[in-house]
């Protein structure tokens, strides 16, 4: 008898806002089946962090290989290696003259540090894991996922030599 006391009492609280009908135990898997759907369909305020504690993006690194990047005058000849490596890795997801599936990367210099861009490439899995910066990017990208491209740090260099042009 113990045993039924508690998934009667679980039920019964599922549905504290309506009422508790105490139904024997040919109805609770009725119940159980409804108490599953309120709890898919209620917001659940702690599933999705706040925009608000995403920080300044000018003072977030990322997360991954990159810890720090001078950078100096633009070279020209890695920006157009950086260019040709974006069209052939990134170009079915990026768009420069508007947002895709990712965003445009025109600007991105004005709100990400270098360093961010580069762990964004290299390291997109962890980034979207547990960079709140990321994760808010991908929310408003429809929860598209970044995909690693597996570029070098090297590539991944040319790459942010060529977004610093746009
Ligand atoms: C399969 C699609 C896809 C490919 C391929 C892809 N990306 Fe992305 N990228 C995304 C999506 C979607 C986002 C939005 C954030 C997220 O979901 O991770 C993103 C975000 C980014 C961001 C952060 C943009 C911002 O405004 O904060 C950078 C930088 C970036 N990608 C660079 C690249 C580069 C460079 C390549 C090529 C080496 C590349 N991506 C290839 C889908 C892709």
């Amino acid at each position: 008898m113990k045993r039924l006391i508690l998934p009667v009492a679980i039920l019964c609280v599922g549905f504290i806002y309506t009422s508790c009908g105490g139904g024997g135990s040919t109805e609770a898997p009725k119940e159980e089946k409804k108490v599953q759907m309120n709890m898919g369909s209620d917001p659940a305020p702690s599933a999705e962090a706040p925009s608000a504690d995403v920080g300044d993006p000018m003072t977030n690194l990322g997360i991954g290989p990159v810890k720090s990047i001078e950078l100096a005058a633009i070279d020209q000849g890695m920006v157009a290696e950086g260019k040709k490596l974006f069209e052939e890795y990134c170009t079915a997801c990026h768009k420069v003259d508007k947002k895709f599936i990712g965003p445009s990367p025109a600007g991105i210099m004005e709100r990400r540090t270098p360093e961010w861009v580069m762990n964004m490439i290299l390291n997109p899995e962890e980034m979207i894991q547990k960079d709140p910066l990321a994760k808010q990017v991908m929310m408003e990208s429809n929860m598209a996922v970044m995909a690693n491209q597996n570029m070098t740090e090297d590539q991944a260099r040319k790459i942010l030599e060529y977004f610093r042009t746009l």
